[in-house]
């Protein structure tokens, strides 16, 4: 059996999983391979944190990462940096000097994604990132082979575990959205930069890489309409419960009208839909293809071990193909297809909408703001109105049957320029709503 030598940068959370994923199932692994697996080098700037499980004293480790990309042994090197830079100009030397790159690096793909792929073309090496998107599951292989011969009508789904692991403990246990976000950090789901999961970015991130596989399309991430978490309160949540539904952080992507819809926002779904029932850390993810009809893909989307299962997925393809003289296909990796539908308008997009107005409880108020809605031909399909005040506004909560956009984004001016209107409406979409 020849040997298949692997670098490795990057020995935080995931990276430490890789390791110890080949240290427990080497021969497992290996048979699988037909090859021997080696881990030649491990680049990090952090020497000595200890890491669990892992024994650094056996490790070939370096702070130098040209250790791992100037050695010619090396054939496959994992990126597991995460962030732009260095880890961009880092996975184009490796391509550039022939390495094929396995990484989880969902930021860097949604930015550099079209630069990346077309370096690994000319190079005819292999870029994989199965782990880049929805943790342990294999979704990428699902879309990019089980599902070749669909047109895709739409992706939509849980894809942030730390978003989700927040939600869950804030609808579940009432926790404060900060010491969720705390416990999610302390087991290894959270981006270095946690913001980047709550403010929906890692979500959106995910949704471009899904896009440009699913569409063939590449859609600019900046263009993505993106809003995260940090101002579901548990007020708006209780409320959602007692008409039926709950909060969750959807990524959706839909055809519809000539271009692909594109959106990330906390979103209000049937208590009863299976989405619903997706806590935690895990992610959930439907795909409806024209020839399959609807599947569902469920399973951990972040954390140590599910992430470098991922890893180990494209590695061992990679070392297979190595190892049997079989050459990467240029024809494997993400390109704009003939027609590539264009990015819809978010004004353009139709949902049903949960709206909470602060009003003023005098007469005549609730009539106005049903008027604005009804001058803008949203209709509502559901009124809550709780306690009396006479001083405080109190909260009017309704749910809206489907309607535009636009339409909803003027009324909602409208409403907060009523002076019986005490601060801004808070306005979350639905689907599966009453439509
Ligand atoms: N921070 C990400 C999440 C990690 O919470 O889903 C997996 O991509």
């Amino acid at each position: 059996m020849m040997d298949v030598r692997i670098g490795l940068l990057g020995l935080g959370t995931v990276g430490a999983g890789v390791v110890k994923i080949l240290e427990s199932r080497r021969a497992m692994l290996e048979e699988r391979a037909g090859c021997r697996l080696a881990i030649a080098s491990v680049a990090d700037t952090d020497l000595t944190r200890p890491r669990e499980g892992v024994n650094l004293t056996t490790l070939p480790m370096t702070s130098d990462a040209a250790r791992v990309l100037d050695d010619p042994t090396i054939s496959i090197v994992i990126e597991l940096i995460g962030g732009i830079e260095p880890a961009r100009t880092f996975i184009l030397r490796a391509l550039a000097a022939g390495k094929h790159v396995v990484t989880a690096n969902k930021a860097l793909l949604a930015h550099h994604g079209a630069e990346l792929y077309e370096e690994a073309r000319r190079r005819g090496v292999t870029l994989g990132f199965e782990a880049a998107v929805a943790g342990g599951i294999p979704l990428i292989q699902a879309v990019k082979e089980g599902l070749v011969a669909n047109r895709i009508l739409s992706v939509f789904g849980i894809v942030n575990g730390t978003s989700n692991y927040i939600l869950s403990k804030m609808t579940d246990e009432g926790i404060d959205f900060s010491v969720a976000l705390e416990e999610a950090q302390a087991r290894g789901y959270a981006e270095a930069d946690p913001t980047l999961d709550v403010e929906g970015m890692d979500s959106a991130h995910k949704l471009q890489i899904l896009v440009t596989l699913a569409f063939r399309t590449f859609i600019d991430v900046k263009d993505i309409h993106t809003e995260g978490i940090t101002r579901v309160t548990q007020q708006d949540i209780g409320y959602a419960r007692e008409l039926g539904y709950r909060v969750k952080l959807l990524a959706i992507a839909k055809a519809s009208n000539g271009g692909v819809e594109v959106r990330v926002h906390p979103t209000m779904i049937p208590a009863a839909s299976p989405l619903a029932a997706v806590s935690g850390v895990f992610n959930a993810v439907f795909i409806a293809g024209d020839a399959v009809g609807d599947l569902m893909f469920y399973g951990r989307g972040a954390g140590q071990m599910p992430t470098a299962s991922a890893i180990w997925a494209d590695v061992l393809d990679v070392a297979r193909r190595i190892a049997h003289d079989v050459p990467a296909l240029a024809l494997e990796l993400p390109s704009a297809g003939p027609g590539a539908l264009p990015l819809a308008p978010m004004d353009a997009i139709r949902s049903c909408y949960y709206l909470r107005v602060m009003a003023q409880d005098r007469p005549g108020v609730l009539s106005r703001v049903a008027g604005i809605l009804g001058d803008n031909d949203i209709s509502i399909a559901n009124l809550i109105q709780k306690g009396r005040g006479t001083r405080e506004a109190v909260p009017v909560v309704m749910m809206t049957h489907e309607a535009r956009e636009h339409d909803m984004r003027r009324a909602l001016a409208a409403i907060d320029r009523l002076p019986d209107v005490a601060a801004a409406t808070t306005m979350i979409r639905v689907e599966g709503g009453p439509a």
